[in-house]
């Protein structure tokens, strides 16, 4: 709690001090693939095919960002959560996002969608079990930092638009594992509504591709971000 508070405090602009992109907040660029816990879930064309509106889900949950030195970013997401009081009610979702980002002079990164986006979720105690949607919202990343993890190597941490830390997530490679950067089918505005939702037969979901690790903050990397800005003088 107490990092999630200074974060927040870091990401205030009274602070006034511009982010330098130095070794000290990132360690290399952030241009590439990355990619969360086992590494399972990356961009491109092996997690969504855009034309047909469906997915490839891989064998465990995580997620997988990637960036291009020319501002476009994709992002994969496979995420399960389950209902304490039911048990059996495991949702799952899938989602898929591409569009342009931009690395704010105050540290934050604004990723804008194509508008093309979607999801699929699939909770079986719901009335409708399993759907397709649009997925097309604007992400704010208030905080990010790259630093050495002794065992997987470069490692991304991303902060999201409340201060919360994303699943680490390891470099795949430096070259963007990614669709084309445009939009990959039309969407029409009436198909933004819930009644557009479509419904799906395939996949159901898969209790057992769950990990662990998710939600897992890395303390390493904040303190990382932390002293890069001078400001370690705060934990004491
Ligand atoms: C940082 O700048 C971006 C882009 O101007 C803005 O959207 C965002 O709200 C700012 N972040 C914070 C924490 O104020
Ligand atoms: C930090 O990331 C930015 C954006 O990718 C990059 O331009 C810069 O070279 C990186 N800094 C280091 C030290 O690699
Ligand atoms: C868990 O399931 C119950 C019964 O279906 C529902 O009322 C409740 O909102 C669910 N909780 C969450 C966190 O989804
Ligand atoms: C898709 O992923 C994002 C990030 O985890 C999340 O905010 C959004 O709610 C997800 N969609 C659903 C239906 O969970
Ligand atoms: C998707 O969101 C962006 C940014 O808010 C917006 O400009 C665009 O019109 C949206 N596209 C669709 C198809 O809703
Ligand atoms: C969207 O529709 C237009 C007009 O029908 C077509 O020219 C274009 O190729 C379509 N784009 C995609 C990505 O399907």
């Amino acid at each position: 709690m107490i990092f999630t508070s200074l974060l927040l405090l870091l990401a205030v602009p009274a602070f006034g001090q511009d982010i330098v992109y130095d070794a000290a907040h990132n360690i290399t660029a952030i241009t590439g693939t990355w990619s969360s816990g086992s590494m399972n879930v990356v961009t491109g064309s092996g997690f969504a095919t855009p034309s047909q509106e469906s997915f490839t889900y891989p064998p465990t949950t995580g997620m997988s960002y990637s960036f291009t030195v020319d501002g476009f970013y994709e992002i994969a997401r496979y995420r399960m959560t389950s209902n304490g009081s039911v048990p059996n009610c495991i949702t799952g979702v899938m989602n898929w996002s591409h569009g342009t980002y931009v690395l704010a002079s105050n540290g934050s990164i604004v990723m804008t969608p194509f508008g093309d986006g979607y999801q699929q979720i699939q909770d079986p105690c719901a009335a409708i079990s399993n759907f397709i949607e649009n997925y097309n919202y604007t992400e704010l990343y208030v905080l990010w930092n790259i630093y050495q993890d002794a065992v997987k190597g470069y490692t991304l941490q991303l902060y999201q638009y409340d201060g919360s830390p994303l699943p680490p997530q390891y470099l795949v490679s430096t070259s963007p594992n990614m669709l084309p950067t445009q939009a990959l089918r039309n969407v029409s505005a009436a198909s933004t509504s819930t009644a557009a939702k479509r419904d799906v037969q395939n996949a159901a979901v898969n209790a057992n591709a769950g990990e662990r690790r998710w939600g897992a903050a890395s303390l390493t990397g904040l303190l990382t971000v932390i002293s890069g800005l001078g400001l370690a003088s705060l934990l004491l």
